[in-house]
């Protein structure tokens, strides 16, 4: 399974059946595709290094980078590792449910070097997607998974995204289920007594400070040398160049709108999506990853973005947007 020859990827139901595929598969050393409620994961057993090894050469995926432990229950986050007070209450309140957690690593953890890319932390995830909880239930080992996609593209949220990156790379990808959320994860560091914020995703800030009782201090500094070594500045890019804040579109430009205001030069823009015509931030989050790349897919050389509130999740949608600005 660990080699980088074509491979046909097999397209398995989003039932019980195909997650006792998919739990073979894994155990065999094999990489597959799931749906999340935040984005697709591409799965591997993380206590395995020769099947994380080809999960990143599946994904062009640089090593530095270390991946998400997803479980199935708390006794399987407490043995991989170590929860202070301020990680035991976020996970009370957010899991299952797209949070993940960086902490230190326990004795007593099954998660390999490679996948922790050498790291003395861990990143825990507990999935509240039906299927995802059904496979980790089943297979009762950590899974790790990045977003489906080829490393540096925008993130899949329909098993048809993952087969434009990544068909006959991997050995199978769950087809028929949706990912309600739409943007990764938040990722919170509790490592020192001081939990921080490496990355804005589906739990809103707000939503994780009322836990804490006080601010979520920021992971500041070197944008470049992030302590979410994910985080790089270029990420999500599409093909097209990305044009943030436009409150004018301009001709042949393809157009990412928000909300029922009217933007002007909308009416010569090569094509035209509203994230949210009401101007729901969860709506938009939902909508954003599909609707950059069908964007990108009409050739357009410029996506114009119009602005969007920094409020709820439209923290975690300004960030990726960023990134998809940053280029390659
Ligand atoms: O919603 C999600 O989180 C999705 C689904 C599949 O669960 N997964 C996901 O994985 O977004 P990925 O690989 O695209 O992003 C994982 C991020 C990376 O930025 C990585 O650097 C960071 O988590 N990370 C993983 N382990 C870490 C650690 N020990 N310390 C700091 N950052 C870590
Ligand atoms: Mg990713």
């Amino acid at each position: 399974m660990a080699g980088m020859e074509a491979r046909p990827t097999a397209r398995l139901p989003a039932d019980a059946q195909g997650c006792a595929e998919a739990v073979r598969l894994l155990r065999a050393g094999g990489l597959v595709a799931f749906p999340t409620e935040t984005v697709f994961g591409l799965g591997a057993d993380g206590r395995n290094p020769g099947a994380v090894a080809a999960l990143y050469a599946a994904k062009w995926r640089p090593r530095f980078n270390p991946l998400i432990a997803h479980i199935g229950s708390f006794a399987e986050a407490h043995r991989e590792g170590s929860f202070d007070a301020a990680a035991d209450a976020l996970a009370q309140r957010f899991w299952p449910g797209p949070l993940t957690l960086v902490v230190p690593l326990a004795p007593t953890a099954t998660v390999c070097d490679l996948a922790r890319a050498g790291l003395a932390s861990v990143a825990l995830r507990m999935p509240s997607h039906r299927f995802a909880r059904d496979l980790l239930d089943a297979a009762g080992f950590p899974i790790v998974a990045p977003s489906a996609n080829r490393s540096g593209r925008v993130s899949p949220t329909a098993a048809a995204h993952v087969l434009a990156d990544l068909d006959g790379r991997i050995d199978a990808v769950v087809e028929g289920s949706t990912t309600e959320i739409g943007l990764e994860s938040t990722i919170v560091a509790c490592l020192d007594g001081r939990a921080r914020l490496l990355r804005p995703g589906g739990v809103p800030r707000e939503d994780i400070e009322a836990v804490l009782g006080h601010g979520l201090g920021a992971e500041q500094g070197d944008p470049t040398r992030p302590m979410a070594p994910g985080a790089l500045a270029s990420h999500y890019a599409p093909r097209a160049r990305v044009r943030l804040d436009a409150h004018l579109i301009r001709p042949g430009e393809a157009a990412l709108l928000f909300g029922p205001d009217p933007v002007a030069g909308a009416e010569t823009a090569g094509a035209v999506v509203n994230l949210s015509p009401t101007g729901s931030t969860r709506e938009a989050a939902a909508n954003l990853f599909a609707s950059l790349r069908r964007l990108d897919a009409t050739g357009a050389a410029t996506i114009a973005v119009a602005p969007i509130p920094n409020e709820g999740l439209g923290e975690a949608i300004n960030d990726r947007l960023g990134r998809a600005a940053a280029g390659r």
